[in-house]
């Protein structure tokens, strides 16, 4: 998840709006950043760190004037966050400058074959195959529009791409699965990641589709379909308040990350998941061979996901077992040269997990880390790792990190595992789309709206549902500041019905109609004869919606996938509570998104 933006005109300094447009962005990316200027010459300035260390290297260049540029502010996928892995990048030649927001699936292909014909790469990203395909292109003389066309023609996955040319004053882009949003002014025209970017500029728009390519002049914008023929467009005018900027018009960060998981889903699993073959691939892992047992390590909501990615591989046969990365050590777990040590953490700084991580690699233990944050520590110092892909997440309460860890851990399990994963991969699959059926369809503000002024919330599940009661309970903890716990549904009897009364709604997550399901039933009927209003997650397999007051549906799913998409139910009802009692929800009292201290 990177912000690209784009300007073509004379009624503003093109290197001003370019980095106004950056600033904007910075919530979708922030470890580098850079700008290309096309006139006679064409010249990238890109450095890594945020907006701000561009704008300084900028100072007293000879940036000014010029017709025509593209930007790109980065979150890293390929290739750790430096100024060589910053975009633009361009063709040998500094005939294209490229920006690129996505993933090239099939980039190392095209890599390997543009470096067997004798082109020299300078950066470890996915995105300079681009410029390089046309700038091949143009060497067998085909014009910039139709060398950029046979480029993006040659690549798959997700893209937003936009490149400007030595000599011409055009932008040429394109969409597929990524966002890209044209903006029409009166004095030049516009091209960006999200609205924000150029919202001070203009509020007439062009949403591009996927499949759309654009040529944007200073004349006028042309959006043409893959075969070249030239698309209606109509202009929207849009509501904007410019204090917004940055969430997109939601209301909190913490909103928009939930809203935005089926597009960060999708991008955790874009290129990993192979359906006709039923398989996952993790190229990243691929000298990762496991021997042993597994040992998770992590805090807080990073340890719910670790729960349920050692249950995924005690299901396939595997010793596995997930710690509280502060405890690890007070324990004195056995580890040693035959285990797994996997540190499960969103920002890969937080202390804990790292010091357990130092511990276990000490011991001998292979050490792998499962973060968002491409080059962070914990990526760093491990053996290996696996990236989320999240994109940023600003809110405190991790959201959209959770979801991500949890499906990055499914395709872990299916790799560590080995096996038959063609259900497993199917269920992944369908996840993107079923979050996005949960929040188009979901009645968590009314749930919320019934249940704001509870005296507390408890959550129950078991099995790949016992780690989302889990989570449940503290997302609700953290952002409405009231009483919350989670429990695995079976542990109720023993000692927490206590607490239940007709004043603490209980969460039940029931999905599927087998044993599981039944079971937690059970413990439902428990609560209820108590008196305790019970509030059903439930695809409807089961007749748990006869023993609840409230429903919350979700779609059917496969067991697995299930706890990702009840997960999200969960997220809405925390969020709705604490709005409702007016909590500042990105920012919670007394914590920190990155904690980095023991
Ligand atoms: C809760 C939350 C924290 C983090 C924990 C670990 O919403 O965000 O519980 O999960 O501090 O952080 P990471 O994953 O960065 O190691």
């Amino acid at each position: 998840m990177c912000g690209i933006i784009g300007y073509v005109g004379d009624g503003h300094d093109t290197a001003d709006v370019l980095l106004d447009g950056l600033s904007g962005l910075e919530y979708r990316g922030y470890d580098s950043a850079g700008i290309a200027l096309a006139n006679a010459t064409l010249d990238v300035f890109k450095r890594e760190g945020e907006v701000s260390a561009l704008e300084s290297a900028l100072e007293g260049a000879d940036v000014h004037g010029g017709a025509v540029g593209i930007g790109h502010t980065r979150w890293s996928t390929h290739g750790p966050p430096s100024d060589a892995n910053a975009h633009p990048h361009t063709d040998e030649r500094n005939r294209v400058a490229v920006v690129h927001n996505g993933i090239i699936e099939n980039y190392q292909e095209i890599r390997d074959e543009l470096t067997a014909a004798g082109v020299t790469f300078v950066s470890e990203t996915d995105t300079e195959v681009v410029p390089h395909l046309i700038g091949q292109a143009l060497d067998a003389g085909y014009d910039p529009e139709e060398a950029f066309r046979r480029a993006v023609d040659r690549i798959e996955g997700s893209y937003a791409i936009a490149a400007v040319f030595v000599g011409s004053e055009t932008i040429y882009a394109a969409r597929e699965s990524s966002p890209l949003v044209l903006g029409v002014g009166d004095e030049g025209h516009y091209l960006a990641s999200d609205v924000p970017a150029f919202v001070e500029y203009t509020d007439r728009v062009i949403y591009l589709d996927d499949g759309e390519f654009a040529r944007i002049e200073e004349g006028g914008i042309v959006v043409t379909d893959r075969e070249g023929l030239v698309v209606e467009t109509s202009i929207e005018t849009i509501e904007w308040d410019p204090e917004e900027t940055g969430k997109s018009g939601y209301d909190h960060y913490m909103q928009k990350e939930i809203y935005e998981q089926p597009t960060s889903l999708r991008q955790c699993l874009r290129g990993r998941v192979d359906e006709l073959e039923g398989e996952i691939v993790l190229e990243e892992l691929a000298d990762l061979a496991v021997e042993g047992p597994v040992q998770f390590v992590a805090c807080g909501t990073s340890y719910h996901a670790a729960l349920y990615g050692s249950a995924l591989l005690q299901e396939r046969g595997i010793p596995a077992q997930a710690f509280l990365a502060s405890e690890y050590a007070s324990e004195r777990i056995p580890v040693g040269e035959d285990h797994l040590v996997v540190g499960v953490t969103q920002s890969g700084e937080t202390a804990d997990t790292m010091r357990a991580l130092r511990e276990a690699s000490a011991a001998g233990a292979e050490t792998l880390a499962v973060t968002n944050v491409v080059a962070s520590s914990a990526a760093r110092e491990c053996d290996h790792a696996l990236y989320i892909r999240a994109g940023p997440e600003i809110g405190v309460a991790a959201t959209k990190t959770f979801a991500s860890q949890q499906v990055a851990l499914t395709a872990l399990a299916c790799v560590i595992g080995g096996g038959d994963s063609r259900e497993v991969v199917r269920g992944l699959r369908s996840v993107p789309d079923k979050v996005q059926t949960v929040l188009d369809e979901s009645t968590a503000r009314e749930v919320a709206a019934e249940f704001v002024d509870a005296d507390a919330y408890f959550f129950i599940g078991r099995h790949y549902q016992y780690p989302v009661a889990l989570e449940g309970a503290l997302k609700m903890k953290e952002i409405t500041y009231k009483h919350a716990e989670g429990f695995a549904a079976g542990e109720l009897k023993h000692g927490p019905l206590a607490l239940v009364t007709e004043r603490t709604p209980v969460f039940a997550l029931v999905t599927g109609d087998g044993e599981i399901a039944r079971k937690t039933i059970g413990n439902v009927k428990e609560v209820e004869a108590r008196g305790a209003p019970v509030v059903a997650v439930t695809d409807g397999q089961s007749d748990v919606e006869q023993y609840a007051d409230h429903v919350l549906r979700v779609p059917t799913s496969t067991p697995v996938a299930a706890a990702t998409v009840a997960n999200v139910q969960l997220q809405l009802v925390a969020y709705w509570v604490a709005n409702m009692l007016g909590r500042s929800i990105d920012k919670p009292r007394n914590l920190a998104k990155s904690v980095t201290v023991e």
